[in-house]
C-alpha cells in the first residue's frame, strides 16, 4: 500500500535526500517574485536537491527536467507547479468575477478545463484557488478570490478544487489544488499588500478560516502559507495555524508550500535572525516545503545535527509530499504529465472557449440600468465605442495569466461587438490612456459620439493594476476616464459605460448620473464575445457582487456583514450622534449580492415550515420565485440569516443560502431553503461552536441591501 511504499523510499533516503524533497526552485521561465541567485539547477537536480520546481511548463521542458531526476541516485520524480489561476491556455474570468456568476457548476468547469490544459502541459500542480477573504477593495489580490463572504466563499473554494482535481490524483487530467494563503492575508492593513494583520480569533476562524476548510473537506491535495503576519507572528512561522489547526485539528494529510520567499522574509519581520533561524521556526511550526527562500537546503541537515529540528519532523514533511508524488502516479512513471500528442490535443480546444465564454457572460453584473438603453436594439443606425479598453485584448486577460500564448485567441470589446452588430455601423474612438492625464484624445471622442445613437464607453483598470503587489490606496476610476464620460454623458446621448477591472472601483459620479451600467471585470480570452452577448441581450445579464463596493476610500473596510453597534442609523438620513460619517453616507454604492437582469423577479408567499426549532432539527422556508418581465432571465435568490439576541453579538445578517434560478417569463417556481442548526451556529469567545435559543431573523431577497420577504422563527 501506499504508507509502506512511502515509508520503505524514506528509510533508504540520506538525510540530505530528504531535505532535497523539501525544497522547491523555480524554473525562471516566468518569475513571480524577486529572481534570487540561481546557481546549476539541473546539477542540483541530479544530485537530488530540488523536489519540486515551479514556473516550468510544457511537455519539452517538464519532460528535460523530469531526466535529470531520473539521474539522480534514488530516482524521485520531480513536482512541477505553477500559478494556474484561472486558465491555462484559455482564459477564465478572474476569479472574482467568476464569482459574481454565483454559478457553482459553471466555476467548477473553468477549473477542471484549466486543470485539463495545464496538466497537458507537464504541471502536477496549481497554486490555486486562492480563498482569501477580502472586505478591502484596496488590496490588488482581492481579484483573485471569491470575494468578502465567508459562505459564498466556502462553496466556490469547494467547486474550484473539484473543478482542479477533477475525478482524483492519479488521473492524468487532475493537478493538485493549493488552498491560499493559510491564513487571513486578505485582511492586510491598509489594504497593503504583505502587510501585518490584527484580528481577533473569533474573526479568524468565523470569516477567514471556512473556505479553507471547505477545500480541506472537499480533499485539496496542498495548502500555501502566508505572507503576512498574524497578530506578530508571522504565518509561515505559526505552529497554531499550521501545526495546531491545520495538521492536528483538521487531520490535513497533504504538505503546506511556502508563499515565495516567505520563510527567509521572517528575516526582514524580525521574527528570525538569519535563514538557518528561519528554516528552523519554519520547519517547525509546520511548512514542508520551501519555496524559492532556500533556507532549508541551506540549513535543515546541519540543524538536524545541531538538535534544533527533529528528524521525524523532516520525516513527516517528506512522507507528506512522497505521498503526492505516489498518489499522482508519477513513481509509476514520472513522464505520464509530459506527453506532446496529448498536450497538442488538449490546449485551446473550442468547448474551452465555449466554456470560457459562457462562465463569462454569466459573471458580467448589470448595475443599473435606468434609461433601458441594454439591451441594444439591432436597429441602431450607429453605436459608438469609446475608451482606452475598448480595443484592449490583453487587460481583458486581467493578472495572472501568464501561460497565455501570443499565438492564442483574443476578443476585445470591438471585436465582440462587431460580430455580433450586424447592420449597426461601430464608430470608435479612444477619448484618453487608463492612467494618463491628457484629454488630447476628448475631441474626437466627442465628435465620435455626437454621430452615434448611443455609446458604449469601456474604462477601468489595466491588467497589472490589481494582483500581487498592486494595492491601490486611491481605487478611483483611473485617470480622466471619469472626466471623460462625463464629457459624453453631456453630449445627450444615450450612455452605457462597462467598467472593466480587477476589483471594485470608486466611480461616484458615474453612479450618480449614468443611467447604466455594467461591471464586466476581466473576462478573460472570450470577454468580447461575453459582453456583446450581454450588449445585444443574446444573454440576460444574471451576475451579483461577490463584494460591497464603497462610494469612497474613506468607508474602507466596507462589508453587509457587520455588527449593528448601540448607535446604528436607520438609513443614509439618521445621522445625528448615529454611528456613521458627518461628510458621507454610511451605505455603499452598491451592496453584496447587487446585480440586475434585462427581466423582473417578485417574491411572495414566504411560508416556514414551523415556527420553532430545536437544536439538531430543521426548518424550511419556502416561498414563490416569479418572472414578472418580458424575456426569459436568472435570478440569484439569496437567503440572509440574523441572529436577533447573542452573546457575542450576530452580524446584521449574514449569507446562508442561495439558489441561481432560470425562469421563462411568466413563470414561477418554488424556491425551499432548509435551516439546519450548523446554521445558526457560531464561535464564542473559547472558540467554541455554539448555538444559543433565541429568535432568528430569517430574509429572503435579491441582494443584501434588497430583502424582499422575511419573518422570524425561534431556536428552542
Ligand atoms: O503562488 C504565488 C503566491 O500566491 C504569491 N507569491 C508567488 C507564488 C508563486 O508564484
Amino acid at each position: 500500500n501506499l504508507d509502506q511504499r512511502v515509508n520503505d523510499l524514506l528509510q533508504k533516503m540520506t538525510l540530505e535526500e530528504k531535505v532535497g524533497q523539501l525544497n522547491q526552485y523555480t524554473g525562471d521561465q516566468d518569475a513571480t517574485g524577486p529572481i534570487t541567485a540561481s546557481g546549476d539547477k539541473v546539477a542540483d537536480v541530479k544530485q537530488g536537491k530540488i523536489g519540486s520546481m515551479l514556473n516550468v511548463r510544457g511537455v519539452k521542458y517538464t519532460r528535460a527536467l523530469q531526466d535529470a531526476a531520473m539521474q539522480s541516485r534514488l530516482k524521485i520524480p520531480l513536482l512541477f507547479g505553477q500559478d494556474v489561476i484561472h486558465g491555462y491556455r484559455v482564459t477564465f474570468p478572474i476569479p472574482l468575477a467568476e464569482a459574481a456568476s454565483w454559478d457553482l457548476k459553471a466555476i467548477e468547469q473553468g477549473s477542471r478545463i484549466a486543470a485539463t490544459e495545464a496538466a497537458a502541459s507537464g504541471l502536477h500542480w496549481t497554486f490555486a484557488p486562492m480563498v482569501d477573504i477580502g472586505r478591502d477593495p484596496r488590496w490588488g489580490r482581492v481579484m483573485e478570490g471569491a470575494g468578502e463572504d465567508p459562505y459564498l466563499g466556502s462553496l466556490i473554494a469547494r467547486a474550484r478544487v473539484k473543478g482542479f482535481q477533477g475525478e482524483g490524483l492519479g488521473n492524468v487530467d487532475a493537478v493538485m489544488a493549493c488552498a491560499k494563503h493559510f491564513a487571513a492575508y486578505g485582511a492586510a492593513i491598509g489594504g497593503r499588500d504583505y502587510n501585518s494583520v490584527e484580528m481577533s480569533l473569533r474573526t479568524l476562524h468565523e470569516v477567514y478560516l471556512p473556505p479553507f476548510k471547505a477545500a480541506l473537506d472537499a480533499g485539496v491535495a496542498t495548502f500555501m502559507n502566508s505572507f503576512n503576519d498574524l497578530n506578530g507572528i508571522p504565518a509561515t512561522g505559526s505552529s497554531y495555524l499550521q501545526r495546531d489547526i491545520l495538521k492536528d485539528q483538521w487531520k490535513f494529510q497533504g504538505f503546506v508550500v511556502s508563499d515565495w520567499g516567505s520563510i527567509g522574509e521572517m528575516i526582514a519581520h524580525g521574527f528570525v535572525q538569519d535563514n538557518k533561524h528561519a528554516a528552523e521556526v519554519a520547519l517547525n511550526a509546520g511548512s514542508d516545503m520551501d519555496m524559492e527562500s532556500r533556507s532549508y537546503i541551506s540549513s535543515l541537515p546541519q540543524l538536524v545535527r545541531e538538535g534544533k529540528v527533529k528528524e521525524e519532523l523532516i520525516n513527516d514533511a517528506v512522507r507528506r509530499i512522497l505521498r503526492k508524488k505516489f498518489e499522482l502516479g508519477l513513481f509509476d512513471d514520472p513522464y505520464r504529465f509530459s506527453d506532446e500528442k496529448r498536450e497538442k490535443k488538449t490546449l485551446n480546444k473550442p468547448e474551452h472557449l465555449e466554456a470560457a465564454r459562457d462562465v463569462a457572460r454569466k459573471s458580467i453584473v448589470l448595475l443599473k440600468n435606468q434609461g433601458q438603453v441594454l439591451p441594444l436594439s439591432k436597429d441602431l443606425k450607429s453605436v459608438a465605442v469609446i475608451g482606452p479598453l475598448a480595443k484592449s485584448e490583453k487587460d481583458m486577460q486581467g493578472f495572472w495569466s501568464i501561460d497565455w500564448g501570443k499565438e492564442d485567441k483574443l476578443v476585445s470589446l470591438y471585436e465582440g461587438m462587431q460580430n455580433q452588430a450586424g447592420n449597426t455601423k461601430l464608430l470608435y474612438a479612444k477619448g484618453c490612456e487608463v492612467q494618463d492625464t491628457s484629454r488630447a484624445g476628448f475631441a474626437e471622442a466627442l465628435a465620435v459620439a455626437r454621430q452615434a445613437d448611443v455609446v458604449v464607453m469601456a474604462v477601468g483598470e489595466k491588467a497589472d493594476m490589481s494582483g500581487e503587489a498592486k494595492s491601490r490606496a486611491n481605487i478611483h476610476l483611473p485617470g480622466v476616464q471619469e472626466e471623460l464620460i462625463k464629457a459624453i454623458q453631456a453630449t445627450g446621448k444615450p450612455v452605457v459605460v462597462l467598467i472593466m477591472a480587477g476589483r471594485p472601483l470608486v466611480f461616484d459620479w458615474t453612479a450618480k448620473h449614468v443611467p447604466t451600467i455594467a461591471y464586466t471585470w476581466w473576462l478573460g480570452s472570450q470577454a468580447g464575445n461575453a459582453i456583446a452577448d450581454v450588449l445585444y441581450g443574446k444573454y440576460n445579464p444574471s451576475g451579483k457582487l461577490p463584494m460591497t463596493f464603497p462610494r469612497s476610500e474613506g468607508q474602507i473596510p466596507i462589508y453587509y456583514n457587520y455588527y449593528n453597534t448601540g448607535r446604528p442609523s436607520q438609513n443614509d438620513q439618521d445621522t445625528n450622534y448615529r454611528s456613521g460619517y458627518i461628510d458621507m453616507v454610511k451605505s455603499p454604492q452598491y451592496a453584496f449580492g447587487h446585480g440586475l437582469s434585462y427581466t423582473t423577479f417578485s417574491y411572495s408567499n414566504l411560508v416556514l415550515s414551523k415556527p420553532s426549532m430545536g437544536k439538531g432539527e430543521t426548518i424550511t422556508a419556502s416561498f414563490t420565485l416569479t418572472n414578472t418581465g418580458k424575456v426569459a432571465g436568472e435570478e440569484v435568490a439569496q437567503l440572509y440569516l440574523r441572529d436577533v439576541v447573542a452573546q457575542p453579538v450576530r452580524p446584521v445578517k449574514e449569507l446562508k443560502g442561495f439558489e441561481k434560478v432560470a425562469l421563462k417569463p411568466g413563470e414561477s417556481k418554488t424556491i425551499t431553503f432548509t435551516i439546519d442548526t450548523e446554521k445558526l451556529s457560531f464561535y464564542n469567545d473559547n472558540l467554541e461552536w455554539i448555538t444559543q435559543p433565541g429568535q432568528f431573523q430569517l430574509m429572503i431577497g435579491t441582494a443584501s441591501d434588497n430583502i424582499k420577504l422575511q419573518q422570524n422563527f425561534e431556536l428552542k
